[in-house]
């Protein structure tokens, strides 16, 4: 299972930051605590907590500004934490990068998906080599976020954004089969995360 670089993908709620966790403590006694990187997106590197807030708790009144500010955020992810974990040797597990700003800015957006995807593409950066994406109902979702405290910009966005995240999703993975892993999110979090390392230790 030697993949370097992995992200994890799937609507607010799917539990994607609870399989990451796992992933990681797995990959760690595997090959060592210092092989092993855990980030984020948006605010994944040194100083972008602004960015993040910005993104998760401010009023931006343009779809635009979401769509470079999460590439802003991307971009200075990959020079800062991404790029210089893996020409390291250090696997990079990822929650959420591409697929998020396709899935949430063009499907729940609604922006043309061409454009979102030209937006992306202007600079070049690093494509994972595998993408887990867990699929859960938009139902589960909402129960599991409504049991949050303070929810953010996109959890308070209700059932059919979410929706059309979903179909986003659906629609990117299977686009491209070989990148994406797509596992039930339905079940137990220890039940999804043996799926997720059956599916995983097939490309060992
Ligand atoms: P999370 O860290 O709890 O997953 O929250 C991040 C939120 O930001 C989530 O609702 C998805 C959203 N998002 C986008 O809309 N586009 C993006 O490109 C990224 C990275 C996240």
């Amino acid at each position: 299972m030697y993949l370097l670089f992995l992200t994890l993908e799937g609507i607010d709620g799917c539990g994607k930051s609870t399989q990451a966790r796992l992933l990681r403590d797995f990959l760690s006694k595997r090959y060592g605590e210092e092989k092993v990187v855990w980030t984020r997106e948006p605010g994944g590197w040194p100083g972008s907590a602004c960015l993040r807030e910005m993104l998760l708790s401010k009023e931006l009144d343009h779809p635009w500004t979401e769509v470079f500010l999460f590439l802003a955020d991307r971009f200075e992810h990959v020079k800062k934490v991404i790029e210089p974990a893996i020409f390291s040797g250090i696997h990079v597990l990822c929650e959420r990068y591409d697929d998020s700003t396709l899935a949430y800015q063009a499907w729940g957006r609604e922006l043309p998906l061409a454009q979102v995807e030209r937006a992306i593409a202007l600079v070049e950066h690093l494509t994972p080599v595998k993408t887990i994406l867990i699929d859960v109902s938009v139902e589960t979702a909402m129960k599991r976020i409504s049991d949050r405290p303070g929810l953010d910009r996109y959890e308070r966005e209700g059932a059919r954004f979410l929706e059309r995240v979903r179909d986003g999703y659906r629609i990117l993975s299977s686009r491209e089969p070989s990148r994406f892993i797509v596992i039930d999110g339905e079940a137990g979090p220890e039940k999804v995360f043996q799926e997720i390392l059956v599916s995983l230790e097939e490309f060992r």
